[in-house]
């Protein structure tokens, strides 16, 4: 057994921002099934906002103005207030710590338009700004190596929490396959998203939500799962994202007729919609039979007028993805996208100081914390504007560092049982070693993934969201006879087998949250209930697990501080 005082699992922005507040003061365990610079926070492209004195007019009052509504007004207000007021400090910071920012002919921290934001907020270098701050942090992080410890390709698959306190986690070491009991005082989660529940997705192959189905198995109760932002320019066929830099830099949306369709949406705000609004008139656009090639199944980002310096100095990135992924050349044609699954709105409910939520009523898990896309804090709400996720991570990233900080000396080191805690991993394991063996990992996987994007995807609908429950429940059961093979030692195929379980698990929350939600709001559109319905749904859903099998969901008001619901016009 090994045993720290804080044990943080993930090594995204979030959670090497936390680990800088803590490492020397407490001993200090970061986990990660990826080294620490191959974490997808690396992956965010465009930007990472906030309301800095750079650009006339811009206040942090605007910032949270836009997030709420962004949010289609189901984020928690006094929470976007803490993370849009934060903003400068941080930039700042990242800047003070090395980030090598893009910058105006004044050298000042360049800032770019995105969509949904009043004021040109995005901080960015050109459009590697994830990896940017992601590599400052790690460096931050090494300089405290001496005081606190990174365990590299650890993959934490348990939670342990007994009477409402958490005590630590149980990992496997990939490389040997060895199980071990992490003790702990405390425990912060900042281990991501879960997109690679979709077939269509800009996220990285370890997005597979292992974090929040350890901590829903393990009791809690997970929030606003059926809210999955669908990004409206990922690479046709891929899905891999290409920044809303692109249009922030003044690129065009065109259909299968060159029209710039986005007129009709967002007549004001144009390709610099919110990403709810631009995804789905995409979508519409392609539904509708006016997609670009020859299946009609995608439309164009146009870039070409932008010119040669600009597209390889700012954008640089996504001109590359385009043309060794399809071939395009982004100087001289336009390339095709389709919306892809990016984001995370749903996860881990916390407090503002990232403290894990036990119930709806405000109850809370001692010791378990959680910080970026994992948790639901929730400053996004039903859409996330683009750049307020390496803000959110960032800022409360520190604020559950700090918060550890404080509380970790008067935490207990409750009791664990290794023995029990490892016999409960193993026969999670020997569920997928030791059974019939007659179904095929990835044709599940791929068979889940179809389902989710063909039929939870931007748009949904009773009779297609329940087509996709039964397809889960038929391949949850398939699951139980997986063929997996391999030794005990790097076995990949049993680490994705863990992950499908994971995926398996929490898809079934999506769909049904989605399924009970009657309204469209933010990234949750349903054909079959177009309008957004603040009488009823402006609550936030709470899926708890039943110990007996199944799971129930709660409701919980969204916290309104100075921003009464308005219809959103752009
Ligand atoms: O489009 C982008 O560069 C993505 C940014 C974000 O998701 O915040």
């Amino acid at each position: 057994m090994f045993s720290h005082d804080i044990i943080i699992v993930g090594s995204g922005l979030a959670g090497l921002r936390a680990a800088m507040e803590v490492a020397g003061h407490y001993d200090v365990a970061v986990l990660t099934k990826v080294y620490p610079s191959r974490s997808h926070s690396g992956a965010a492209q465009g930007g990472v906002a906030a309301a800095l004195s750079n650009v006339d007019g811009d206040t942090p009052e605007a910032h949270i103005y836009d997030t709420v509504k962004g949010a289609d007004y189901l984020g928690d207000q006094d929470a976007i207030e803490i993370m849009c007021n934060d903003a400068p400090r941080t930039i700042i910071e990242m800047e003070h710590f090395g980030c090598a920012f893009s910058r105006t002919q004044e050298n000042r921290i360049a800032q770019r338009a995105f969509g949904g934001h009043s004021f040109q907020r995005a901080c960015f270098s050109a459009d590697r700004t994830g990896h940017a701050l992601l590599h400052t942090l790690f460096e931050q992080t090494m300089k405290r190596s001496g005081k606190l410890q990174i365990y590299s390709e650890w993959y934490v698959t348990r939670l342990i929490v007994r009477d409402g306190v958490c005590r630590g986690v149980v990992a496997m070491d990939i490389k040997t396959g060895r199980t071990e009991v992490f003790h702990g005082r405390a425990v912060l989660f900042g281990t991501g998203g879960y997109g690679r529940a979709y077939q269509i997705t800009s996220n990285a192959y370890a997005n597979t939500g292992d974090g929040i189905t350890a901590a829903y198995r393990a009791g809690l109760p997970l929030m606003d799962m059926e809210f999955v932002q669908f990004h409206p320019t990922g690479l046709y066929q891929h899905g891999i994202l290409l920044s809303e830099a692109a249009r922030g830099e003044g690129g065009y949306l065109l259909n299968g007729n060159n029209e710039r369709f986005m007129g009709k949406y967002a007549p004001t705000k144009m390709e610099l919609g919110p990403r709810d609004i631009v995804s789905r008139s995409a979508q519409t656009e392609i539904n509708e039979g006016r997609g670009a090639g020859p299946k009609k199944d995608y439309v164009l980002l146009d870039l070409r007028h932008l010119g040669r310096d600009k597209i390889l100095e700012r954008l640089p990135q996504i001109y590359h993805l385009a043309k060794d992924f399809l071939g395009v050349d982004a100087l001289d044609e336009p390339v095709p996208i389709t919306p892809t699954a990016h984001y995370s709105m749903g996860g881990i409910p916390t407090d503002n100081d990232c403290q894990a939520l036990a119930d709806e009523k405000g109850g809370k898990v001692t010791g378990f914390f959680a910080a970026g896309e994992c948790a639901c804090v929730s400053v996004h709400g039903a859409n996330r504007l683009g750049t307020n996720s390496l803000l959110e991570a960032m800022v409360f990233g520190r604020r559950a560092g700090k918060k550890l900080a404080e509380v970790t000396s008067s935490l207990p080191l409750s009791p664990v049982s290794e023995k029990e805690e490892l016999a409960a991993a193993r026969r999670e394991v020997d569920l997928i070693l030791h059974n019939k063996a007659t179904e095929d990992l990835a044709t599940i996987r791929n068979e889940l993934r179809e389902a989710m994007t063909n039929k939870v995807g931007v748009y949904r609908n009773a009779g297609d969201m329940e087509a996709a429950h039964e397809k889960i429940k038929e391949l949850q059961d398939r699951f139980t006879r997986v063929k997996v093979t391999g030794g005990a030692k790097f076995n990949t195929n049993l680490v994705e087998a863990l992950e499908l379980s994971h995926t398996l698990e929490y898809s079934e929350l999506i769909v049904a949250g989605a399924q009970a939600r009657q309204e469209s709001r933010g990234a949750h559109a349903r054909d079959d209930f177009p309008k957004r319905d603040d009488q009823n749904w402006m609550k936030h859903t709470m899926a708890f697990r039943r110990p007996e099998g199944g799971f129930e969901l709660r409701y919980k008001p969204v916290r309104v501080t100075r921003f009464q619901p308005e219809e959103r016009k752009y």
